[in-house]
């Protein structure tokens, strides 16, 4: 069981010159299973349909022909089973913190001291029980995101999309967060599909990568990160069998297309950093 997405074809309808419509393909024969309680990365170039992707996955729009299943049922909308995060945390400013993650909760109809204690055990999942009081414009955009984690997993979806959702934190909030999140993944089981153009990010934090290509956008390879956890921040990245895996997603992305957008320049920058 789990996510099953087989021939996948997804097209925008626009209007052009003259009110012409024309449709746009934006995913074209994709083929992919995440499996239950599993973390799996998307990566892929800037407009390859890696958000496209996700938002079918959560429902928010309808595939034009092909199969998205889950658990063995077609996908037809948004679903409590689906949790989904983006890079804008979209919290609502007039809630608190703790408001803000009993919002599904008030959704699912769930009674309001139960939401309460759910709010704050996740609230304390994510270590801001002192901040459950305050409102978002006062919380920094690490702390904000790790709200919005808080707020998805509340209502304990199976599923956690994830469309990257670390882009608009600095390096080291970003560092901070895959620690948050591979540690909330243990405890919680959930499965886990996490967009990301960072080929580190989705070395260091996956057991397996699909690799995308764009025009239209298409899975290209997917690929296991036989990397053993717990990962260990400073050493996983350092070792050898890290600097293999993220070569082959490399070597993949340029075979894909060559326009990738990720020059081998910015990774080894990357790597000098480590
Ligand atoms: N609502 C839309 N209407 C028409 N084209 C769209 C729409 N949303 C996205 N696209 C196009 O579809 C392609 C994939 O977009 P997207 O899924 O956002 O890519 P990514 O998340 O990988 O950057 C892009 O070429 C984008 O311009
Ligand atoms: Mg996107």
């Amino acid at each position: 069981m789990g996510i099953l997405v087989k021939d996948l074809e997804l097209n925008y309808r626009s209007r052009g010159r003259r009110n012409k419509l024309h449709d746009f393909q934006a995913l074209k024969d994709v083929g992919l299973e995440v499996h239950d309680g599993e973390f799996l990365s998307l990566v892929g170039p800037s407009g390859c349909g890696k958000s496209t992707f996700l938002f079918l996955l959560a429902g928010l729009i309808r595939k034009t022909n092909g199969c998205v299943e889950i658990d063995g049922e077609p996908i037809d909308g948004p679903g409590l089973d689906r949790g989904i995060l983006m890079q804008q945390y979209a919290l609502f400013p007039w809630r608190t913190v703790q408001k803000n993650v009993e919002f599904c909760l008030e959704i699912k109809g769930v009674r309001r001291e139960e939401r309460s204690v759910i709010a704050a055990r996740f609230i304390d999942l994510v270590g801001l029980r002192a901040f459950s009081h305050a409102y978002p414009n006062a919380l920094s955009g690490g702390m904000k995101q790790r709200i919005a984690i808080a707020r998805a997993l509340a209502y304990d979806p199976k599923i956690l999309l994830m469309d990257e959702p670390f882009a608009a934190v600095d390096e080291q909030t970003r560092e901070f967060l895959h620690e948050e999140v591979l540690r909330i993944w243990k405890a919680t089981k959930k499965t886990i599909v996490f967009v990301t153009h960072s080929i580190d990010e989705a070395v260091y934090l996956s057991d397996r990568i699909a690799v995308m290509s764009g025009s239209p956008g298409q899975v290209k390879e997917v690929i296991d990160v036989d990397l053993p956890r717990p990962r260990l921040k400073g050493i996983t990245k350092s070792t050898p069998e890290f600097a293999a895996i993220r070569l082959k997603v490399w070597n993949i992305l340029q075979e894909a297309g060559g326009s990738s957008g990720l020059k081998l320049e910015e990774l080894i920058e990357d790597s000098a950093g480590l």
